[in-house]
C-alpha cells in the first residue's frame, strides 16, 4: 500500500518528533491532541528542533519550510479520516490508547494501517480491540525521534505479512533502521535499557553512589552518551515506572521489580525533565 497521509495522535514529546520525521521525509502529516495548547506546543517543539537542524547545516531552510508546510493539526479524530497510516502516540496507559482507537476507527478507510509508539504494552492486546488486527503494528521510535535512527517494528500475532513489508519500507523512507522484535513485554530495546535504569536507581536507592557519580561512571566507563539517571530524566519516571511495572507483570519475575525510589519520585510528582524535576533540578 502506497502511505501519503499520516496522522499521528498525540503532540507530546513523541508525537512531535514523530511528525517532524515523517514531515521532513515527505509525507503529509495531520496531528492530533485533545487540547489547542497541546497542539500549539508540539508545533513549536517542531519549529524549534528545525531550526536547530538548519543552524547545524543537517537540512536547508527550504526542507524545513516544505517540512512546515507539511504538517497540519486538529482537535477532532474525524478529521484523521484520510489517513493512510495512523500513529497513535499518546499516553503510556492501555486504556487510553485502546479508546483512541476505538473513536477513530469509524472515520477510517478499511485499508488505512493503525500503529502504536507503545514503548512496551501487547501490541497483540491493543490489536485485537480493533476492527483490523492484521494491519495493525507497532512502531517503536526512540527519542529523541528526529535523532535517533532506530525504529522498532513489533508485529502482534495476528498482523499480516503486506502490512509489516509496508511499514518496513516506511522506516526506510524515513531514513531510519528497523530492527523487529516479536511481540512480548517492552520488546527489544527497552527490555534490556530498563532494568539497567532500574539498576542505576537501586545503586542509588543502596547508596553505592550518589546522582553525579553513578552518571559520570556509566558515561565515562561505559561509553554511554547520557548517564542512566540523566536518561530516565529524559525518557519521565513514570515512562521508566510504567515500563518496568510491564516487565514485572508480564514475565512474573522479580528481577524486574521497579527500585520503590523510582516509585516515590513518581508519587512525588518528579517526573524528570518535563516536571522540571526529577534526579536532577531543571527549575
Ligand atoms: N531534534 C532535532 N535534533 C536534535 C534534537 C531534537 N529533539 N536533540 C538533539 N538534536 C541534535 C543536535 O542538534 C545535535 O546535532 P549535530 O550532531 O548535528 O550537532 C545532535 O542531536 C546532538 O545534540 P546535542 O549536541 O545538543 O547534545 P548531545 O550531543 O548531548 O546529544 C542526544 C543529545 C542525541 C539526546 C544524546 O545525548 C543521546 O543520544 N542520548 C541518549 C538518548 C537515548 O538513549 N534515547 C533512547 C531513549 S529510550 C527510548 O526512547 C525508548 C523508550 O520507549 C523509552
Amino acid at each position: 500500500m502506497d502511505i501519503k497521509n499520516v496522522g499521528i495522535v498525540g503532540a507530546g514529546q513523541m508525537g512531535n518528533g514523530i511528525a517532524h520525521v515523517f514531515a521532513l521525509a515527505g509525507y503529509d502529516v495531520t496531528i492530533n491532541d485533545i487540547s489547542q495548547d497541546a497542539l500549539d506546543r508540539g508545533l513549536k517543539t517542531i519549529r524549534k528542533n528545525m531550526e536547530r537542524q538548519v543552524s547545524r547545516e543537517k537540512i536547508s531552510a527550504a526542507d524545513r519550510d516544505a517540512a512546515l508546510a507539511r504538517i497540519s493539526t486538529t482537535l477532532s479524530l474525524e478529521e484523521l479520516g484520510s489517513s493512510d497510516l495512523i500513529v497513535e502516540s499518546a499516553s503510556e496507559r492501555e486504556t487510553i490508547k485502546s479508546a483512541i482507537f476505538e473513536d477513530l476507527q469509524p472515520h477510517l478507510k478499511a485499508e488505512t494501517i493503525l500503529t502504536s509508539n507503545t514503548s512496551s504494552i501487547s501490541i497483540t492486546r491493543l490489536a485485537s480491540r480493533t476492527d483490523r488486527p492484521e494491519r495493525f503494528m507497532g512502531l517503536h521510535f526512540m527519542n529523541p525521534a528526529p535523532v535517533m535512527p532506530l525504529v522498532e517494528l513489533i508485529r502482534g500475532i495476528a498482523t499480516d505479512d503486506a502490512t509489516y513489508q509496508t511499514m518496513l519500507k516506511v522506516v526506510e523512507n524515513l531514513g531510519k533502521t528497523a530492527a523487529s522484535a516479536e511481540d512480548f513485554p517492552a520488546f527489544i530495546v527497552n527490555r534490556i535499557l530498563l532494568p539497567m535504569i532500574n539498576e542505576a536507581v537501586y545503586t542509588l536507592y543502596e547508596g553505592v553512589g550518589n546522582v553525579r557519580s553513578i552518571d559520570t561512571a556509566m558515561k565515562l566507563g561505559a561509553g554511554h552518551p547520557m548517564g542512566p539517571l540523566e536518561l530516565a530524566d529524559f525518557i519521565g519516571l513514570d515512562t521508566c515506572l510504567a515500563i518496568m511495572n510491564v516487565l514485572h507483570d508480564g514475565l512474573a519475575d522479580t528481577k524486574y521489580r521497579p527500585c520503590p525510589l523510582l516509585t516515590k519520585y513518581v508519587e512525588a510528582g518528579w517526573l524528570g525533565r518535563k516536571a522540571g524535576r526529577g534526579f536532577y533540578d531543571y527549575r
